[in-house]
């Protein structure tokens, strides 16, 4: 029995997903900007495909750029909006210290442009709250961009909220939905969303594929310049199997999403509790309600992240520690750092995010492997033997 509890980093492909993109890489092969009738047939799909994944979120298909994934999309949303701004002498920029990379090493490029950049943090919780993201709008602000959902700890964010105080000053509003398209319904004229990103491979599509929508009024620009694909602001040749599979795993999702949330949340809540109730000294990371259902990120005292993580796997259990781009990487993840955690303590992290597939019996494997894996390592820990002599306090209670 191996468990795959890294859906966070990516998912597997769904079948019926596979399936529709078979007959895209032998039988409607064609350029989609070909004018033959192959090439028109290959249009038509690409077509289908924007209607598609628009009427899931609630736009219009022109609202819709294909891109390689969910960090092109951030990129081009973010640059987009901020050359609109610069037009009006707006250059001011309010986002949150915990967005993924894809949108954190943009605005760092934009500052050193010239660009001014306030990062809100956010509670203890992991929660931003839609007043902060009021106080910090100045005159010249010309982007928030606010995440639905973070990648490590799962928190969901007042979506509806923020755009609203957004639209109401008439400043653009950006949500990176990479984790959270296909896992949590979205609509982006009821949660007053001008921009949102999102990637196939986080719900069981194919990797390297992602879309981008604008709201229309929202003059998006070409990072990637050549020809005339997306309506001028994508150029390269569209991915169209890929785009067929993205299309097909968000209608799939779509469909299962009630249900999944439902099954997910008890067995997410027993395995939360279960290790709460085996291990002391340790604490959920995020808000336990206002999370994604699969997402279960803690912390545990005296230990580090990487050795754990080896051990589960071991035991038959595939984990992270974060987000799969900062794992090889020794630092302490900016996202517990930001909830206010020590950098010793952030360093003692799991994350766990389990599939749809996941059994009550795997579950407990879970529970009893972390038990059982933490208490060994922090058996070896100088650390946890300081915190347990008193030399040292513990963080958690
Ligand atoms: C919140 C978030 N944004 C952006 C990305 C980047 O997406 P992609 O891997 O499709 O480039 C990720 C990937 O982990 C993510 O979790």
């Amino acid at each position: 029995m191996y468990i795959y509890a890294d859906n966070a980093a990516t998912t597997k492909m769904s079948q019926r997903a596979l399936d529709a993109m078979l007959p895209f890489f032998t039988d409607v092969f064609a350029n989609p900007s070909s004018p033959h009738t192959p090439g028109q047939r290959a249009a038509e799909a690409l077509w289908q495909a924007r209607e598609a994944i628009a009427a899931v979120i609630g736009c219009s298909p022109r609202e819709i750029t294909f891109t390689s994934g969910g960090t092109e999309a951030d990129n081009q949303a973010l640059l987009s909006a901020a050359w609109n701004g610069a037009k009006i002498g707006k250059k001011h920029i309010v986002s949150t210290a915990f967005e993924h990379h894809a949108v954190l090493r943009v605005l760092d490029k934009l500052e050193r442009q010239g660009f001014s950049v306030t990062l809100l943090q956010p509670d203890r919780d992991g929660l931003i709250a839609p007043m902060a993201v009021d106080q910090a709008i100045r005159e010249d602000t010309c982007l928030v961009s606010v995440m639905t959902a973070n990648n490590e700890i799962g928190t969901l964010q007042p979506i509806a909220e923020i755009g609203a105080i957004c639209r109401e000053k008439g400043v653009v509003f950006h949500t990176d939905a990479v984790q959270a398209a296909g896992h949590i319904p979205l609509d982006v004229q009821a949660q007053n969303i001008d921009m949102l990103s999102a990637s196939a491979h986080k719900f069981h599509g194919p990797k390297g594929v992602g879309f981008l929508y604008v709201k229309r009024g929202v003059e998006l620009h070409a990072v990637l310049e050549g020809g005339g694909q997306e309506r001028g602001k994508r150029a390269g040749t569209e991915n169209l199997p890929a785009v067929v599979g993205m299309a097909a795993a968000l209608k799939e999702s779509q469909e299962h999403i009630d249900k999944y949330r439902e099954k997910l949340t008890i067995i997410r809540n027993r395995i939360i509790d279960g290790i709460k109730e085996n291990v002391p000294h340790c604490a959920l990371n995020g808000d336990r309600d206002k999370r994604l259902p699969n997402n279960i990120n803690m912390c545990f005292e005296g230990i580090e992240g990487e050795p754990l993580l080896l051990l589960l796997d071991h035991a038959g259990i595939a984990a992270s520690s974060g987000s799969a781009c900062a794992s090889g990487s020794h630092d302490a993840s900016h996202v517990l750092r930001s909830l206010g955690l020590p950098e010793e303590v952030s360093r003692g992290s799991l994350r766990l995010t389990i599939g749809e597939e996941i059994t009550d019996a795997q579950a407990a494997h879970i529970v009893q492997s972390v038990t059982e894996i933490v208490a060994r390592l922090r058996s070896l820990s100088p650390v946890w033997h300081d915190c347990e002599i008193g030399k040292r306090p513990f963080f958690f209670d």
